[in-house]
C-alpha cells in the first residue's frame, strides 16, 4: 500500500512513498505534488494546505494554535474545509500510513 494517496490540484491522483515520521509537507514538497513548504514547517507560509481525506481527518492529531492561526489567515485567499490541514504539522508516523490527501489551491 502506498503511504499516501495524493489527488494534485489538477485532479490527477498519485502515491508517494514516506518515511516513518517524515512530515507530509517533505513527501508531497519532495514527490513534487504542488507544495512549496517555503517556511520549511514553521507555520507562517501556508503553502503546505491540504484538504485530508474525510476517513482520516479525525484520526489526526489536534492543531496546534499556530497551525490554526495561519490557517485562519488562509481563509481571506482559499476555501478552508473542516477537514483543511497544514502539511507541515502532520509526521507521518505507522498509523497514518495510507493517508489520502488533496492539495489545496494555491493561494495567488
Ligand atoms: S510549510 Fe509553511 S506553513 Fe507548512
Amino acid at each position: 500500500m502506498a503511504d499516501v494517496l495524493v489527488t494534485l490540484r489538477d485532479g490527477r491522483q498519485c502515491s508517494l512513498d514516506a518515511a516513518d515520521g517524515e512530515l507530509l509537507m517533505e513527501v508531497l514538497r519532495n514527490g513534487e505534488a504542488g507544495v512549496d513548504g517555503t517556511c520549511g514547517g514553521a507555520c507562517s507560509c501556508g503553502t503546505c494546505h491540504v484538504y485530508i481525506a474525510d476517513e482520516w481527518a479525525a484520526r489526526l492529531p489536534a492543531k496546534s494554535e499556530d497551525e490554526a492561526m495561519m490557517l485562519e489567515a488562509l481563509a481571506d485567499f482559499v476555501e478552508l474545509k473542516p477537514t483543511s490541514r497544514l502539511a507541515c504539522q502532520i509526521p507521518l508516523t505507522a498509523e497514518f500510513k495510507g493517508i489520502a490527501v488533496t492539495i489545496a489551491p494555491q493561494v495567488e
